[in-house]
């Protein structure tokens, strides 16, 4: 997920240089990627000016120095890197051979590599390892054809495959922006003397409130004074276009709602971000796993290592790997790992999980791990941070950035990940073909979830205690519903395998006290019952999450969450949902502020 702007404005409209309001967009966009950022200026004389370099933008401004260029159209992108490391020659924009036309982007073109070959046979000089460099060489060979910027750009843009938003300048062409989407989120806003294109609404507030949020296959020009929309029908022979009537509302968000999608917190928008993070994350997967499912096939030993969230997602790692692919694999916590990896050798296997790819704990357990021969492996949502970098192989979640303290959106990119992975190495496409329903089925849980939730944290809020309960694979989803509750809403909350629970926790429980249990499938599920009816006996308030097919256990709560039944390999990250939503509003209710809980941090970078 990148951040990327586009503006065309009179000279002046603005009040202050055209770099300038590009940076200060870019820092409004900042919390949809900020490994590396750039922008791109064109003057009235038709000069184009390029500047941009790996870092955070208050980190590189000064360098940039935005403020120093002016001109009448101009792009902007901070980046979330997926293809390429950070670094000043990957961050956007990118420009052609003439250096005539830059190009940012928002996305993933999935057949860059035969674009990139068709054009380096025909002479075009590639400088970086994005797959968006072959955007402004494929509009340079359209220009080289005879065709204007805009009909140069619209040809190009009807040979892409792939989600894409993207925004493009051409010197031959002061005073415009091109623009196109594809799945990926783009917006315009109508100005005085001037029109934004943007990734998000928070890009151009401070200048207008009237926008138009572009469709699927949308492409345009904005001018200072003009916005023109077309839909694109591409074709193999040629590019048909048909104009689009502009679809313009006007939006009340303040600035800070805007930051957060209009949504109150952080948290809750990544909650629903989760559809489009998962789709994200299967969409890169099968370029990333098939050498690190082959080496799994000939592993030893496999130890997967992870803290908090991502200890959970390790579990269910481990249980799929165990389950699926035949391996015996083993969940060891961070920070508890140097009592564990004593026991490695040559041949084993080391996954290590960390959204952040930054925590000490899993760090130092990656350098034990490899200093003892283990091939290590990273799953990690921020493409060339500490971990993946030290580790032998990575796979990286594409979530997008995550500001919530509380992991949500990465957790279930990084079990969908797992679970591929397992299925992968166990030759399992039951379990894939599970996994590809997962977007929808989760857009659908949260729908249906989000109400019941609301209404059951208002309950949730006078408690002082829960248990969490699980079997199986049900058992790690049960510990990040708890993780999740003590989090943000500070009720402590204590997760067991369900069949642990009369050896002891037990005797916590008296009328009222509230018990959640989790059950993926009949198999984990089946054996839950007698624990329901356990609790029942003591006067437990028993709230359950399980398929709607388990009529055996959803019949025994006084909450019931029914959920669509599917592969408990892909249930680990739809079943979490309700526990996430549930977590959040009790932390509301409670009058905290879910995004920034005591005494955390979102990555814990100290022993
Ligand atoms: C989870 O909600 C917490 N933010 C925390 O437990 C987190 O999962 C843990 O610190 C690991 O972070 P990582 O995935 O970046 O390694």
């Amino acid at each position: 997920m990148c951040g990327i702007i586009g503006i065309a404005s009179k000279k002046g409209a603005l009040r202050k240089p055209l770099g300038e309001v590009i940076r200060e967009a870019l820092k409004r966009l900042e919390y949809r990627g900020y490994d590396s950022v750039g922008f791109a200026v064109v003057n009235e004389l038709g000069v184009l000016f390029i500047r941009k370099s790996k870092g955070k933008i208050d980190d590189v401004q000064a360098k940039l120095a935005f403020n120093e260029f002016d001109g009448v159209s101009g792009v902007g992108h901070t980046r979330w890197a997926t293809h390429g490391p950070p670094s000043d020659v990957n961050a956007h924009p990118h420009t052609d051979c003439s250096g005539r036309v830059a190009v940012a982007h928002n996305g993933i073109i999935e057949n860059y590599a035969s674009i990139r070959e068709w054009l380096a046979g025909r002479g075009h000089r590639f400088v970086s390892e994005t797959d968006t460099e072959v955007i402004p060489h494929l509009i340079e060979e359209f220009k080289r054809g005879g065709a204007g910027p805009y009909e140069a750009f619209k040809a190009a843009v009807a040979r892409l495959k792939g989600a894409f938003a993207i925004v493009a300048v051409d010197a031959d062409a002061p005073g415009y922006v091109f623009f196109a989407r594809n799945t990926s989120p783009l917006v315009l806003g109508f100005g005085e003397g001037a029109n934004f294109v943007a990734s998000d609404i928070p890009a151009f507030l401070p200048y207008t409130n009237r926008v138009m949020v572009l469709r699927d296959w949308e492409v345009g020009y904005l001018t200072p004074d003009e916005v023109v929309v077309e839909e694109l029908m591409p074709g193999e022979d040629g590019v048909e276009a048909n104009r689009v009537s502009l679809r313009v509302r006007v939006i009340e968000w303040t600035p800070q709602m805007a930051m957060k999608g209009g949504y109150p917190h952080y948290m809750i928008k990544e909650i629903h971000e989760q559809p489009q993070a998962i789709a994200a994350t299967l969409a890169g997967l099968p370029d990333q796993v098939g050498a690190v499912a082959e080496a799994l096939k000939h592993a030893d030993k496999v130890v997967l290592i992870g803290a908090g969230t991502s200890y959970h997602a390790s579990f269910l790692g481990a249980l799929a790997l165990t389950n699926i692919a035949g391996l015996l694999a083993v969940p060891v916590i961070a920070s508890e790992a140097r009592w564990y990896l004593r026991g490695l050798r040559e041949g084993d296997v080391v996954i290590a999980v960390s959204q952040s790819g930054e925590t000490i704990d899993t760090l130092l357990a990656v350098r034990e791990a490899r200093k003892r021969g283990a091939l290590t492996i990273a799953v990690s949502n921020v493409v060339d941070s500490a971990i993946p970098r030290e580790s032998d192989m990575s796979i990286y979640t594409r979530a997008g950035p995550e500001i919530g303290v509380a992991a949500t959106k990465t957790f279930t990119a990084q079990v969908v990940t797992l679970a591929y992975l397992a299925a992968r190495a166990g030759n399992d496409a039951r379990v894939i073909e599970a996994l590809k329903e997962l977007p929808d089925l989760a857009e659908a849980v949260i729908v249906e979830s989000e109400p019941l939730a609301r209404a059951l944290a208002k309950v949730m809020a006078e408690k002082q205690s829960a248990f969490y309960l699980g079997r199986g694979p049900a058992y790690p989803v049960a510990m990040e519903g708890a993780l999740k509750l003590k989090e943000v809403s500070y009720l402590h909350a204590e997760a067991y395998p369900a069949g642990e629970s009369k050896h002891g926790p037990i005797a916590l429980v008296e009328e009222g006290f509230p018990v959640v249990f989790t059950a993926l499938s009949r198999e984990d599920g089946g054996a839950l019952v007698s624990n329901v009816e356990e609790m029942a006996a003591r006067g437990a308030w028993r709230i359950a999450v399980a398929p709607r097919t388990l009529e055996e256990v959803l019949g025994r709560a006084d909450v019931r969450f029914p959920m669509p039944p599917t592969s408990p390999w892909a249930a680990a990250a739809l079943y979490v949902i309700p526990h996430q939503l549930l977590a959040y509003y009790t932390a509301v209710f409670r009058g905290y502020d879910p995004d920034k809980p005591r005494n955390l941090a979102k990555t814990v970078t100290v022993v």
